[in-house]
Parts: C-alpha cells; structure tokens; sequence
C-alpha cells in the first residue's frame, strides 16, 4: 500500500518537527499536522518562522520548504482524519495529576480521545501510528476502541516511538540511529509495517528501519529513556562523590567513556536532568513494573529518579549554605531556564526546583534565559503552587539582558548550557556584582581556573 495522505494529531515538539521532515523529504505526501490548540496552528503557520511555537534549529527551513506545498497546518482535526491513510497520534502522554496511578503512571486520556475520534468519523481503512511514548500494551486499548465503537472499518495499530532530542531534533530525524516500528506479526499487520518503512525509506537507509512486534517496540521506547537517564544519574551520582575525594567528575567521565563498552556520551554532569520525559517515562515504567507486582525491577528504577532530585536539591542547598547560610533578600541571577540548550522548552527543568529551593529561603531571583519567555518562566512557578503568582512576582524578575541579570547579584547559578554563556564579559560582569562574586556552574561550561583568576569565587559540579 502507497501512502498519499498522513494525518498528524498533536502539533508539539514531536508532531511538528517529525512531520515537517516527512513532508520535505516525501514530497509525494501530503501531510496534515492538526491540533485542538488554535494558538498553536497559528504559530506554526506564522509568516515570520521566528514566531514558530517549537525552537529547533534548523527547522524553520524544512518548515518554509514544506509549508503550503505538502505540509500543512490545521485545526481541522475530523477533514484531516478522513482524509489520511495513516494517522500518526502524536498527543501529550503527561504523568497523572490524579486518581489511581496518580503521579506515576501515564495519562491516557489525550490518547484515548484521539482513538474515539477517529474512529468516529473513518469511513475507510486505516493505519494508525503510535507516535507518542506510552506504556507497553496500550496498542491494545487502542484496537479495542477502535473496533469496537468504528463504523466496521479496518485498523491497523503500529507503534514508532520517536527517539529525536531536543535541540538536535532536525538532524536526529534527518540521520536516526534507528527507525523503530512495531506492528502485529500477521500478514496485514506485516504490509501496515511495510508502508510505513516505504516512508522512512525515502530518505533512511533500510538496514536502520527496525521492525518488531508492537510490545517489543512500545517497551523499546520507554527503556531507551530509562537508560539514559540512568547515565546522567549515574554520572550525577559519582559527581558528589567527587567532591568529597578531590576526583574531577569530568575527568572520570572521560576516562570511563574511553571504555567502548561504556561510550563517551551522556555522561555529563549536571544540575540534573530534565525535560518532558525522562521523569514521566521512567515514573511510568516504575508503575507498570509494580502493577505486575515486579517491585525490585520498580524500585531499580526509581532510584534514577530519586538520584535526580537530589541532585537539583544538594545544588540549591549548596548555594544557600556557601552564600553564609542565607540568602534572604540576596539577588541570585539565573542565567538559563530551558531544560538543556538549543530549545525553548523548559518542562521539568532543573531551573524551576532550583528557583523554588531558593525561594523558600526568601532570595529574589533574576532570570537571563536566549530563548524563554517571561510568561513562560512565570506559568513553571506558578504551576508548582507553592506560592502564590503574586509572591512569585515579587520575587521573581526576568530580564532579556544577561549584564542586568548579574548586576549587583551576589551570586550567578548556571542552570542551562547555551553557548553564549562562555562569551561573556565575564570581567564586566564581576565589576558589577556584590563581593565576594559567586558562580555556581550547574552545567560546568565555564573555566573554572579562568574564572577564579578573575575573582569570582566558583563552584562547579563534580569537582
Ligand atoms: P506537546 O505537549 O508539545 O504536544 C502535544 C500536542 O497535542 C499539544 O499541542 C496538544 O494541544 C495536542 N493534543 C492533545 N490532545 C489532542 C487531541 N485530542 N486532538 C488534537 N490535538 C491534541 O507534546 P510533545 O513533547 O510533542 O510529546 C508528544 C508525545 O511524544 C509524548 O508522548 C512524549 O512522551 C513523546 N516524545 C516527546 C519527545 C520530546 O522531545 N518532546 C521525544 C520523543 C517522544
Ligand atoms: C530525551 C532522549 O535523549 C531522546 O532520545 C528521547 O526521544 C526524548 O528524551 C523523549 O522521549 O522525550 P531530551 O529530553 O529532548 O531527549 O534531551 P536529552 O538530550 O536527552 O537531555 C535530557 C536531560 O538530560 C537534559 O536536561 C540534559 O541537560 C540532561 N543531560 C543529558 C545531562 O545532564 N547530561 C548528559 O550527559 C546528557
């Protein structure tokens, strides 16, 4: 079966970037990206692709290559459905905020409202793609809804996780290590597996398209999370070791990472991980281990977590107690927000635990972030209810000017690793803080030798 029409619901950090790839490397297909968010469908078919609601780079590009030929963007979620042979579900898969499994296991409930959906208005046979990360065996919630309340038509359910990262999710998409596709093992499960390698095959070598049975291909997804998020814990873990011994975090990384069955990658140290999905998937993998009553295969993993909080905690806490154990009224600037660099997403950052540590013991916080809005860094506090908005605001200030951020601060904490912090003037920046000048590099991107040769009084991670 040739694929003339896909359907994308869920226009996010998954939906839009992978699409707009398919788009501009299968120009024979007419892709649709729909979502329920007007705002969002009208960022992502904004004229100026300065005002796209996803910062990538490099997407902008594939987007202004695409958009308006084969690539489009609508709200229009039921003429998309119709419309598509294969229907990608590209929805949030967020932790659950209540019930049973609350703050554990993944909320279904997007996903299942999309299943009803198209099975409401299909008229004829389709593939549908699960594209979000979901908990191993949902393929079959999925089948059976649409089997049972369709109007007699035909579905195939396959599974691709996607495995891009963000920040580097256009060459990630463009030069995968692996497409993974999971469908049923019979033989109009096998030809549904074959029309989506036919896809990919446009611009990915065959032997990288990877094809399993669908529980294979879903558990794929959320173990792939899990390891590596072990590697950031483990490295996180053996960095406060480091500083209690005089080892050099960096320098064990290095020479572990030498080892090729260790490998060089993922083994930076840090302030601790965040993002939209490390926590969520490893929490949900934590939740199906126990419901099958696999409480030492749960309680591994939750470890990585638990390593993750105390990482972010221990550096709060390390500022609070380096700064005479007070920081009451003291202005810590903050320069970084998003989860890591190169995005505008800050879901689960570091930067929002830090900052809420911090203002339990009543400092006032200056936030510098490139590319995070104001709004945005204010919905993360406010978000957390541990405060009011008002008090967040009275706190809280975000400026859009590096300089003015660390301006008359009495200490700097490096929560993300954009590159442009290693430019700064940082002899300027000393001039203007309260002294003795403090630097906390939660991401370990600057000199520190350099940077105590300038006066500051500097603390890194792992060191
Ligand atoms: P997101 O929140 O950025 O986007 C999801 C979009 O789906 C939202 O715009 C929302 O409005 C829309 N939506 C929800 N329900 C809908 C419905 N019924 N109809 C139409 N639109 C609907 O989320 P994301 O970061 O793109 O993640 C999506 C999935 O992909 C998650 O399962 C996530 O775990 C997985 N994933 C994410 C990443 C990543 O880097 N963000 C990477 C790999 C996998
Ligand atoms: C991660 C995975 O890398 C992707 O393969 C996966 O598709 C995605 O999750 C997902 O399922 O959502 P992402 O969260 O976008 O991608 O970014 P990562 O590069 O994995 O970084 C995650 C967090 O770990 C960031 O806060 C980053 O700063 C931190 N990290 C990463 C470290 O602290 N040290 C490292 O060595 C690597």
């Amino acid at each position: 079966m040739k694929i003339k029409n896909i359907c994308c619901i869920g226009a996010g950090y998954v939906g839009g970037p992978t699409m707009a790839v398919i788009a501009h490397k299968c120009p024979d297909i007419k892709v649709t990206i729909v979502d329920l968010n007007a705002q969002r469908i009208a960022d992502w078919n904004d004229e100026n692709t300065d005002n796209l609601p996803v910062y990538e780079p490099g997407l902008d590009e594939i987007v202004k290559s695409a958009r308006g030929k084969n690539l489009f963007f609508s709200t229009d979620v039921e003429k998309a459905i119709d419309e598509a042979e294969m229907i990608f579900i590209s929805v949030n898969t967020p932790t659950k905020t209540y019930g049973l499994g609350k703050g554990m296991a993944a909320d279904l409930k997007y996903i299942e409202l999309c299943a009803r959906q198209i099975a409401a208005v299909a008229k004829n046979d389709k593939i549908v793609v699960e594209k979000s990360t979901l908990p191993v065996r949902t393929a079959e919630a999925i089948k059976n809804i649409l089997d049972n309340t369709g109007n007699g038509v035909e579905f195939q359910i396959l599974s691709n996780p996607e495995f891009l990262a963000e920040g580097t999710a256009i060459d990630d998409l463009l030069a995968p290590d692996r497409v993974l596709i999971g469908g049923d093992t019979d033989a109009k499960g096998q030809e549904a597996i074959e029309a989506l390698v036919d896809v990919y095959a446009n611009w990915i070598a065959k032997d990288k398209i990877l094809t399993t049975n669908v529980w294979s291909s879903e558990l794929s997804k959320l173990t792939a999370n899990a390891f590596l998020a072990q590697r950031v814990s483990s490295i996180n873990a053996m960095s406060e070791l480091c500083e209690k011994t005089g080892a050099d975090v960096n320098e064990v990384a290095r020479a572990i990472g030498m080892d090729s069955r260790i490998g060089p990658k993922f083994l930076k140290s840090s302030v601790g991980f965040g993002g939209s999905c490390f926590q969520k998937d490893i929490l949900n993998l934590v939740y199906i281990a126990k419901s099958y009553g696999l409480n030492e295969v749960a309680d591994y993993w939750e470890q990585v977590i638990i390593m993750n909080d105390h990482q972010k905690r221990r550096f709060a806490a390390n500022i609070v107690k380096t700064l005479y154990n007070t920081v009451s009224g003291k202005k810590i600037a903050f320069l970084g927000w998003a989860f890591k660099k190169d995005t505008n997403d800050t879901r689960e950052s570091a930067a929002i635990y830090v900052a809420d540590d911090l203002l339990f013991e009543q400092a006032n916080i200056a936030v510098y972030d490139p590319k995070v809005e104001e709004q945005t860094i204010f919905r993360d506090l406010d978000y957390l209810a541990t405060r009011t908005p008002d008090e967040n605001r009275e706190s809280v200030t975000v400026v859009n000017n590096p300089y003015e951020a660390c301006k008359d601060a009495h200490a700097i904490a490096i929560l993300t690793e954009w590159d442009e912090f290693k430019n700064y003037d940082w002899d300027k920046i000393y001039a203007n803080m309260k002294k003795p000048a403090f630097v906390f590099d939660g991401r370990n991107v600057l000199d520190a030798e350099e940077m105590r040769s300038k006066g500051f009084v500097f603390t890194a991670i792992g060191k």
